[in-house]
């Protein structure tokens, strides 16, 4: 008799191919859309993608995106994850067309699909990730980083999760990408000019631009000379801190050099925690 086959699923009489091409597709048909901050969700869908996946500690193996508990109280209501109920909910509709994709494998694949829409590199992703049944399995909080800190806490946060100073550096690319909403973390305004497209550009602006201070009853945050764009206090460390400093200017100098990086420790930070059953192929 036939083996069952792991892409299959079997649900009554018919047997369901896991397409996740087709969820890739989906995803992709709903990142552009007027109105919305800068005309996409594609932002708002990486920051979804990262902080499901940056709980992450691997002293004992708790948190990342394994579980998707972020559903749950009290995780859903963390400061830290203001706004993100938006991005759960843009999915819904995906989730409800693919309903045997789990919640924690699309909402790293649409970080992923995210990324690569906006012109970034491919990101390697596979699936496996199994959603859990409630939030008594959300991890400890505190453990997303704050933006008011500096080098040591970034340090503290990102080696908890295994990353080096490099990676670090590499993800906080993606800072290149959205901007701050005064109703979600309290800070203002996009890093960048081009907060819809993939690029090294935030490195170059950290290097190029003359960042100050701004002045308003907010929480302290950066402006460039025409107020429009923005640095956090976190941001500002990568040029501050000197061994942080070296690879804001590789990446500035070399985008295919953050390009691969970022794809490496993106792709990386999405899988922390996950066991994957044997010889998953990647889609
Ligand atoms: C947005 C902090 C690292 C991706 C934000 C916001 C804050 C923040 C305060 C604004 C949220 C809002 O008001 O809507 C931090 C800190 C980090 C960090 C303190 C580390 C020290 C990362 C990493 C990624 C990432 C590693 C992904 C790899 C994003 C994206 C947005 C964002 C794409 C824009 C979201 C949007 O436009 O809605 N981050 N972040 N961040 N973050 Fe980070």
């Amino acid at each position: 008799s036939e083996m069952p086959q792991p892409a299959a699923l079997a649900t009554g009489q018919t047997t369901v191919k896991k397409d996740y091409g087709a969820v890739k597709k989906a995803i992709e048909d709903i990142l552009d859309v007027e109105g919305y901050d800068d005309g996409s969700y594609g932002p708002l869908l990486v920051r979804l993608a990262w902080h499901a996946s940056g709980t992450f500690d691997k002293a004992d193996g708790t948190g990342g995106s394994n579980g998707a508990t972020m559903r749950f109280e009290p995780e859903c209501s963390w400061g830290s994850n203001a706004g993100l109920d938006k991005a759960r909910s843009i999915l819904e509709p995906i989730k409800a067309k693919f309903p045997w994709i789990s919640y924690a494998d699309l909402w790293t694949l649409s970080g992923v699909v995210a990324v690569e829409g906006m012109g970034g590199p491919t990101i390697p992703w596979r699936p496996g990730r199994v959603d859990k049944p409630s939030g008594v399995h959300c991890p400890a909080g505190g453990r997303l980083p704050d933006a008011s800190k500096g080098a040591q806490h970034i340090r503290e946060v990102f080696s908890r999760m295994g990353f080096n100073d490099q990676e670090m550096v590499a993800l906080s690319g993606a800072h290149t990408l959205g901007r701050c909403h005064t109703d979600r973390s309290g800070y203002v305004n996009p890093w960048t000019n081009a907060p819809t497209t993939f690029s090294n550009l935030y490195f170059q602006d950290l290097l190029n631009k003359k960042w100050t201070p701004k002045k308003w009853d907010g929480p302290l945050q950066y402006e460039d000379n025409t107020k429009t764009l923005m640095m956090l206090p976190t941001d500002m460390e990568l040029i501050k801190d000197k061994k942080f400093r070296k690879y804001v200017e590789l990446y500035a100098k070399n985008e295919e050099q953050f390009f691969s990086d970022f794809a490496s420790a993106f792709s990386r930070l999405l899988e922390l925690g996950v066991q994957f059953p044997a010889a998953t192929v990647a889609v």
